[in-house]
């Protein structure tokens, strides 16, 4: 079973108080994603509540909860980005994947999702694509957007 070959929380976050994210963040790295049903075995494991894993397992936007593509397109919805035309951008990336906010290609190339501001408003609408941060996004630029990652 998936969860007796981690080490869910390694002995040195055996932190007070505990460290749920750091727990989570090591399941990630390893599998890629957080499995919902690490919760209870972390909780025990921490000796906190299920809630209080769930709690951090839905606050922070940087742990995902199913398997993502090898790229993950994150659009900026934060104000100065949707101000400056950000739907647009974000309708054209769903129409060139051909998938929906949240989800992975078929071919498990790209994920796409929501950003609420990375620091880049002077030159918003942004687009991130894994780490690369990219300024003055319009629909036309998608497709050389996301030419090297094809
Ligand atoms: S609102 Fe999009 S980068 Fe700040």
């Amino acid at each position: 079973m998936r969860q007796a070959k981690l080490n869910l929380v390694p002995h040195r976050w055996r932190t007070s108080p505990p460290n749920i994210l750091q727990s989570l963040l090591a399941v990630q790295a390893h599998l890629g994603y957080v499995p919902t049903d690490v919760a209870p075995e972390m909780a025990r494991a921490l000796q906190v509540t299920e809630a209080d894993v769930a709690g951090v397992l839905s606050f922070y936007p940087d742990l995902h909860l199913r398997q993502a593509g090898r790229h993950r397109v994150r659009v900026c919805v934060g104000e100065s980005c949707v101000a400056n035309h950000g739907s647009r951008v974000l309708t054209a990336l769903a129409e060139e994947l051909r998938i929906g906010l949240g989800a992975t290609t078929p071919d498990k190339r790209f994920t796409l999702e929501r950003v609420y501001c990375v620091g880049n408003c002077a030159v918003s609408p942004t687009v991130v694509i894994d780490d690369q941060v990219h300024g003055r996004v319009t629909p036309s630029d998608i497709p050389t957007l996301l030419s090297p990652y094809k």
